[in-house]
């Protein structure tokens, strides 16, 4: 069976091919194979005629080019997404210049600027949208694998498996996570954060695709090793180990036309405020940065599956102290802030496994309040800085005018506006830049929390 259009082209064809308006038939088609998947076939064909020139029997091959098909699309997709990759790298450098511009400016502005003037709020302003743009430069240096992430040899299945305890807590309940994590994965030149990255991203999606079900992502992690047939199943790989990393849903699944464009940057088929369309173009620059390549398969109404190999690294792994069960504990009380609600969750679940006592809040307001309520009810504050209604270094001044001792971490997506000098001078005993590695988080807050009590 073939589609109505390519039967009609083919036939049109047919029929020039024996009143001789043409000499070969030759044509690429889709055609449904019996058990209902559909195959890309070429067509060709010759005619015969008799003496009057009539034609007698048309005689030809069909032959299956699938696979053919599907490494050109492979391909073509790689080609494009190198070009929008240069082109938001470009983009992207541009406009950093541009905005460091503005945003000293303004904070020479805001320096002349009197406290009770009402300029000064509008300058203020004018440094938090700075700040957002700031946060979407990165996300797109990251999408063109220009951002300097640390890789070093690292077994991902502890990270994989850590973040999915991190992932449990951020999707619906009625969404089961199966996980099949093999123990013994080869050592993968990699950055924990970023792979954390990607779970997160994936599994939001799957989530996503799969709201009114409340069915199943798997998650799986294993070796695999590939010869020389490998180009078959991706033109950019080659032969050797590999580590694969595949999240599977059985959501709503994608027809081809929302496939071929998933990985663009800001491409999103979600509600405004939903989607933002930059998940997968992150996870496709983070996959690309570990030299691994990404595939996906989807069905609309079946589910869609996401595999990853990331090339294993030829080599020892040295062993340092980053292990979850180094890492330092506490039971201190923490209040948290973040309007981020996913960030705010991700942080307060790694805190709580930790072994500390967390207050969120994705409203700096709220949390002021709850503040005053009783200002030695908590041990430490950790806010993130440019948030709606009132900004990080706001609610900290505020805090600290109350309890000048207590001591205030500050978490933020941006390096260049706020230093750690001035985080300092406003009052924070730490700073920390997102995305926040796991291990770092444990020791600063340890740290601060131990000076504070000494
Ligand atoms: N697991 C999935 N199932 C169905 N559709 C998906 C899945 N993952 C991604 N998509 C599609 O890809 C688009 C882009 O995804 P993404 O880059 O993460 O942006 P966003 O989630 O913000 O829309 C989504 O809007 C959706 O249409
Ligand atoms: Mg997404």
């Amino acid at each position: 069976m073939t589609s109505p259009e390519d039967s009609k082209r083919s036939w049109n064809m047919h029929n020039e091919l024996i009143t001789r308006q043409r000499d070969k038939f030759e044509i690429e088609f889709k055609m449904k194979h019996k058990d209902g998947h559909w195959v890309d076939i070429l067509s060709r064909a010759n005619a015969i005629f008799d003496e009057n020139n009539k034609a007698v029997r048309v005689v030809g091959t069909h032959v299956d080019i699938s696979e053919r098909k599907k490494l050109e699309n492979q391909l073509l997709q790689a080609q494009k997404m190198e070009s929008i990759g240069t082109l938001a790298g470009g983009i992207a450098h541009e406009f950093n210049n541009i905005l460091s511009i503005i945003v000293g400016n303004n904070e020479l502005l805001m320096d002349e600027l009197p406290e009770w003037s009402a300029a000064r709020e509008n300058s203020e302003e004018i440094r938090i949208a700075g700040l957002r743009a700031k946060d979407v430069v990165k996300q797109l240096l990251t999408f063109t694998r220009q951002d300097n992430a640390e890789l070093k040899p690292i077994d991902i299945s502890p990270i994989v498996k850590e973040s999915i305890k991190l992932i449990r807590s951020s999707i619906p309940a009625n969404i089961n996570i199966h996980q099949n994590i093999s123990k013994d994965t080869a050592p993968v030149s990699g950055n924990p954060t970023q792979i954390n990255q990607i779970l997160i991203n994936l599994c939001s999606n799957a989530a996503d695709a799969m709201k009114n079900k409340g069915n199943t992502i798997k998650i799986s992690l294993s070796n695999e090793s590939f010869d020389e047939g490998c180009k078959a199943v991706h033109p950019a790989l080659s032969p050797g180990q590999y580590v694969k990393l595949m999240v599977i849903d059985t959501g709503s699944g994608m027809d081809n036309k929302t496939l071929d464009r998933i990985f663009e940057p800001y491409f999103t088929t979600k509600k405004i405020g939903k989607g933002t369309g930059i998940g997968l173009a992150i996870v496709h620059g983070i996959v690309e940065r570990h030299s691994g390549v990404i595939f996906v398969k989807s069905a609309p109404n079946k589910g869609t599956t996401f595999t990853i190999l990331f090339p294993a690294y030829q080599g020892q792994i040295e062993k340092d102290s980053d292990e979850r069960t180094d890492l330092p504990t506490g039971n201190e009380k923490i209040l948290f802030v973040d309007d981020e609600p996913v960030l705010l969750k991700l942080g307060k679940q790694r805190l709580e496994l930790l072994g500390y006592h967390v207050q969120e809040h994705t409203d700096p307001r709220e949390a002021l309040k709850v503040f005053k309520e009783d200002i030695n009810a908590f041990d430490l504050v950790i806010t993130d800085m440019a948030m709606p209604h009132m900004t990080g270094d706001q609610l900290v001044s505020e805090i600290l005018r109350l309890r000048p001792e207590i001591p205030t971490m500050l978490c933020t997506g941006y390096s260049e506006n706020i230093s750690v000098e001035k985080a300092s001078e406003i009052g924070f005993k730490a700073f920390a830049m997102k995305p926040i590695d796991r291990s770092e988080f444990a020791v600063t807050v340890r740290k601060i929390l131990d000076e504070s009590q000494n």
